[in-house]
């Protein structure tokens, strides 16, 4: 996938789609040409909901060539990264609120080959992650509070995205939102530099995922 900060990407999150057929969900968006694909790890701890470990991730592997983005809502992501990491795992992302020493975190995906992320959720100060933004691939920003899907979007997400993409001058890390996101607010999140558009609900409640997906790619450019 083409990983730079001029990149619209729009990733389903498999959250919405139907587990008893994820590998035929997973090839029905691949067909409408989409590059990444968003899977939810909770672990009843950090979020109150449970879904996802790295042995669905593992049998999805081989199924799809899709880049697999693996957003970790997990209370103590440190032992996570492996098994994820072996699984298949394209880049993983974890809570700064679930870590008091998010670099060596970082430092271990990397080593790991996979790609690095850092998510906030809401109403974490977009300050805390500015001394990772050397280091990480990507920041994952919440526009709702994590644990489910179908949630509104947080209107408070547009400055904070203008807040954080200031940075992005300077350093060389993506740019997603995860919460709520559609035709109606992702015009509005890619002129403002969001870089991967998690959705999960608006792609997955159609039965014709091609119409959400090509909406959303003419919104965001
Ligand atoms: C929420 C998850 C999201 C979720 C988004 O905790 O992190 O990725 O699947 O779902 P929608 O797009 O329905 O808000
Ligand atoms: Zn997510």
């Amino acid at each position: 996938m083409n990983w730079s900060k001029f990149s619209r990407l729009v990733a389903p999150s498999i959250l919405s789609a139907d587990f008893s057929k994820l590998a035929s969900e997973v090839e029905e968006v691949e067909k409408n040409r989409v590059e990444l694909i968003h899977l939810d790890v909770m672990d009843g701890h950090f979020v109150p909901n449970l879904t996802m470990g790295p042995v669905v991730l593992k049998s999805l592997r081989p199924t799809t060539k899709l880049f697999l983005d693996c957003h970790l809502m997990v209370d103590q992501p440190d032992q996570w990264i492996d098994p994820f990491a072996k699984a298949g795992a394209d880049c993983i992302t974890f809570h700064i609120e679930a870590c008091q020493k998010p670099l060596p975190l970082i430092k271990k995906i990397k080593s790991l080959k996979c790609r690095a992320g850092l998510s906030l959720n809401p109403n974490t100060p977009i300050e805390m992650v500015i001394p990772f933004l050397k280091e990480v691939d990507l920041i994952l920003l919440m526009s709702v509070f994590p644990g489910f899907g179908g949630q509104k979007f947080i209107e408070e997400s547009y400055s904070r995205v203008e807040e954080l993409a200031r940075h992005q001058k300077e350093h060389a890390f993506l740019i997603e939102i995860d919460g709520g996101i559609s035709d109606e607010n992702a015009k509005q999140l890619s002129q403002l530099g969001v870089n991967i558009f998690v959705a999960g609900s608006y792609i997955f409640k159609e039965k014709d995922r091609k119409i959400p997906i090509d909406r959303l790619r003419e919104a965001i450019g």
